[in-house]
Parts: structure tokens; C-alpha cells; sequence
């Protein structure tokens, strides 16, 4: 049996995407392996969301066509959306058997490695547009071939691919394509079936999922066609929590904050990217809302579920951005009250139109982005230090990464909490009072 070394960048669409061409690959009869020792295919799974992302994977792929323990007859193949993004400008890098498999195409990487390795071909580029690819990553490992314990809680759920949006900074819509939407029918479907191996929490996913349906299915009763789809998933037995990411500040409806009150199911965190605090500046991302907009979002939000969780992600240096609009974006971090933040150097992107305007120098964007990092970390402690003493309730998901005699879950909130148990309680809910905090993670002991 040949044997597949995948490795993933990025965000968690692409782990989502990993995992179906995973399971697609151990159908066709090949073996997952955890390192790219003993492999007859190293597959990357990449992101091409910043620089770093990009020079991280083409390091890895150098690296591992230049070792000499390689076997001599791997297939190296780049998938995913730098692979959509750069296509056969790829296949150099690759000397001996290649593939390079866009973002929808993934369905087909089994097809093409065994025409590769055959002989029938040596080196293989698809990153053409494929009608339908949506609805294709619906593959799921089987929970036998899942790594110990052998139990998948949580699960991710693709609903949509795409983004329309065009915000100046960002590559994803040439990397992912136009936004198109699986039917709910189908997702429920999914969920049902995930539902029957175990899991507990669903996590629906898309670039963009405010803007889930909104041309095949629209608006029914008021509510948007992402509503429609958790309320379908909220009726699931044996399903305890609903997450999803990533929304858009612009397409948060009342619909969807009147969502939290409603339905129990419906996890108290949302991770909402702001990008700025600047009025300016977000006008120049072309981002569609203000500042004061997004705060009404979140207080919106808080008035709906007073302990919703709140996250988000920041650009710090993007282009035209003055020491003032700066000093918005810290003071928006502390008004919002954030309870984490990733926060990002801008990072110029290839055909997108923030990339041909004048330039913020590197060592202002590392002060910014450094001052933001303090900011951010400043106020997540506080909202963390909030959490001691609470009696908070987790779902057990398995082995803290950390530490792997303890075991972890996540609060409603999306709080990783670590504590002493018994992995029988894998899959459980668990009511635990803080008694510790750690770096954006919570220590708790069983009630
Ligand atoms: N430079 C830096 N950060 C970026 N992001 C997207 N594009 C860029 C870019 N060109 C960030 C945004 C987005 C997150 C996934 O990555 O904050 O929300």
C-alpha cells in the first residue's frame, strides 16, 4: 500500500480540506503516515494569505525534494490555494513526478496520483474551475482510521467555497473562486451521519458564511439562508453545540444575533474580523462598515448572550494607514473588549489592488504590529482573569495538546480549558470550576 504524508498550512477550510483528501486517499487503498520518512506521496496542503504562509511551504517542499532519504520514486504534489494561485508555475519546483491540485479539485488528487504513478503521466497541473466542487468535500475519515482515542467530538462541516467580496488586501476570492453554496439539505445530511459516529459540536465552515445562500436559497420568513441552515442543524438529536467561521461584519443580521437567544445549541462565541479600528482605513480595505457599526455589532451581541466569547482578526500597517488610524485600531481593542485577536502585518498579495499602493516600511509595520500583540494580549488577559472562580461548562474533546496526561475541552466561549480526568470522559459535557488561568487557556477542576 502506498503510503501519503499530507501536511497543512493555514487556516481551518484547509484542514477541512486535508482531512476530505484524506479520506478519500485511505478509500483508494493508500496509508496516512505521520512523517515524510517512508512516503510515496508528500502531498502540501498550502494558504496564500500572506507571504510567510507561501515561503513556509516552498521551504518545506525544497527541503524535501532535496533530501537524499527520500525514496526515488516520490510523487511531491502542492494543493490548495497556492497551488490555485500560482498553478504550473509550480511544476519546476517539483523535478521528478509532480502535482499540483487547485482549490477545486481536490476530489480529484486520488485519480491523478494513480495516473502518475502508473507511469500514464509524469507531472499533472488542474486548477480550471470545476461546477459543483462545493458540494465535493463531504468525505470524512472513518472514525477507525481516526488517531487515538479514536473518537472525533468536535467536526468541521464545509458549506460554502468563495468569497465575493473583494476587500483590497485579500487573495482569497482568486484563491477560492466566487462564492457558491452547498443545499442544506445536503449539509443537514452530513451532520446527521457525523452525528451517528459520535460527534458532539459542529463547526460550519466558509470563507465568507454571512453571505451562505444568498442567491440559491435566500431569504425566507426574515430570516437569512445562514439561519435557515443553523436552525435545520439545531433540530439534530444527539448534537450538543453549533459553531461557525468566519462571518462578515457587513452580512451579521439581526436574524443572526437574534439566533443566540433562541437557540440553546448555538455556541456563545463568535470570531468576527474587524481588520481596523479606522474609519479610513476600513474605506480603503473596502470592508462595507464603520466602526461604530461594528461596535453596535458586538454590543448587539453581548446584549443577546451576555457571555459571548469574542474574537477577531486585525491588519496592522495596511496600506495608508497613519500613526493615527493606528492608535483607532488600539482603541477600538479596547473598547471592543476582545477576548483574543490574531493580529497580522499587512503582507502585500499579488493582484489585489492594496499591493500597487504605497507601502507602510517594515520596521513600522513590526512596531505596529508588536504594539497591537501587547494590546491585544493586554485586554485578553484581563477578560481571562475573569473567568477564575467561575463554574464554567466544557465538552470534553480529548488529550491537552500541552500536556497529554491532562485532557482538554472548550468552553461555550471557545475557551480551551486543561484539567486532570479520565479519558472515558471524552465526548462528555463537563462542569468544571476555574482555578487557574495560563496564556489564553483556562485550568479547571471537575465539580
Ligand atoms: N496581509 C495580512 N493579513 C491578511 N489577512 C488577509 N489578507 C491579508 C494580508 N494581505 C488576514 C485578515 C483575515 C485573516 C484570515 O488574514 O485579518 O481576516
Amino acid at each position: 500500500m502506498p503510503n501519503v504524508y499530507l501536511k497543512t498550512y493555514g487556516c481551518q477550510m484547509n484542514e477541512r480540506d486535508s482531512e476530505a483528501v484524506s479520506a478519500q486517499l485511505l478509500a483508494q487503498g493508500y496509508s496516512l503516515v505521520p512523517t515524510e520518512d517512508q512516503a510515496d506521496v508528500i502531498l502540501l496542503n498550502t494558504c496564500s494569505v500572506r507571504d510567510l504562509a507561501e515561503q513556509k511551504a516552498l521551504g518545506k517542499m525544497s527541503h524535501l525534494v532535496n533530501d537524499s532519504r527520500q525514496k526515488p520514486d516520490v510523487v511531491f504534489g502542492f494543493m490548495g490555494c497556492m497551488a490555485q494561485s500560482r498553478g504550473s508555475a509550480l511544476l519546476p519546483r517539483l523535478p521528478r513526478k509532480g502535482l499540483v491540485v487547485g482549490t477545486q479539485k481536490f476530489h480529484r488528487t486520488g485519480e491523478y496520483l494513480d495516473r502518475i504513478r502508473s507511469g500514464e503521466a509524469e507531472k499533472i497541473c488542474d486548477v480550471a474551475p470545476e461546477a459543483g466542487s462545493e458540494s465535493t468535500i463531504k468525505e470524512h475519515l472513518p472514525p477507525a482510521s481516526l488517531p487515538n482515542p479514536k473518537r472525533r467530538v468536535s467536526a468541521y462541516v464545509s458549506i460554502m467555497q468563495g468569497c465575493n467580496q473583494r476587500c483590497a488586501f485579500c487573495i482569497v476570492p482568486d484563491t477560492r473562486g466566487k462564492e457558491r453554496s452547498r443545499p442544506i439539505a445536503e449539509i443537514v445530511d452530513e451532520c446527521r451521519k457525523l452525528i451517528a459516529e459520535g460527534v458532539r459540536e459542529i463547526v460550519l465552515l466558509g470563507q465568507i458564511v454571512t453571505s451562505y445562500g444568498r442567491r440559491e436559497i435566500g431569504k425566507k420568513n426574515g430570516k437569512s439562508a445562514f439561519v435557515q441552515l443553523i436552525e435545520a442543524v439545531h433540530q439534530l438529536d444527539g448534537l450538543e453545540r453549533i459553531r461557525f467561521t468566519s462571518p462578515h461584519p457587513r452580512g451579521y443580521g439581526d436574524d443572526l444575533i437574534d439566533a443566540y437567544p433562541r437557540l440553546p445549541k448555538l455556541c456563545a462565541s463568535a470570531h468576527l474580523p474587524v481588520q481596523s479600528g479606522s474609519d479610513r482605513v476600513l474605506r480603503l480595505m473596502r470592508r462595507g462598515y464603520t466602526r461604530e457599526r461594528f461596535l453596535e455589532l458586538i454590543r448587539k451581541l453581548r446584549a443577546a448572550r451576555p457571555q459571548i466569547g469574542i474574537t477577531t482578526d486585525i491588519i496592522a500597517a495596511f496600506p495608508g494607514e497613519t500613526e493615527t488610524d493606528f492608535q483607532e485600531t488600539l482603541s477600538l481593542v479596547e473598547e471592543a473588549r476582545f477576548d483574543n485577536a490574531f493580529a497580522f502585518k499587512y503582507s502585500p498579495r499579488r493582484q489585489t489592488p492594496a499591493a500597487n499602493w504605497e507601502q507602510i516600511p517594515q520596521a513600522i509595520n513590526e512596531d505596529r504590529h508588536s504594539r497591537l500583540l501587547a494590546k491585544v494580549s493586554e485586554i485578553g488577559h484581563q477578560k481571562y482573569r475573569q473567568q477564575l472562580g467561575r463554574q464554567v461548562r466544557i465538552l470534553v474533546e480529548g488529550p491537552s495538546r500541552r500536556n497529554p496526561d491532562r485532557l482538554q475541552g472548550r468552553t461555550s466561549c471557545n475557551k480551551i480549558t486543561v484539567f486532570e480526568g479520565d479519558r472515558r470522559q471524552i465526548g462528555e459535557l463537563l462542569d468544571l470550576r476555574v482555578h487557574r488561568i495560563g496564556s489564553f487557556t483556562l485550568y479547571g477542576d471537575p465539580l
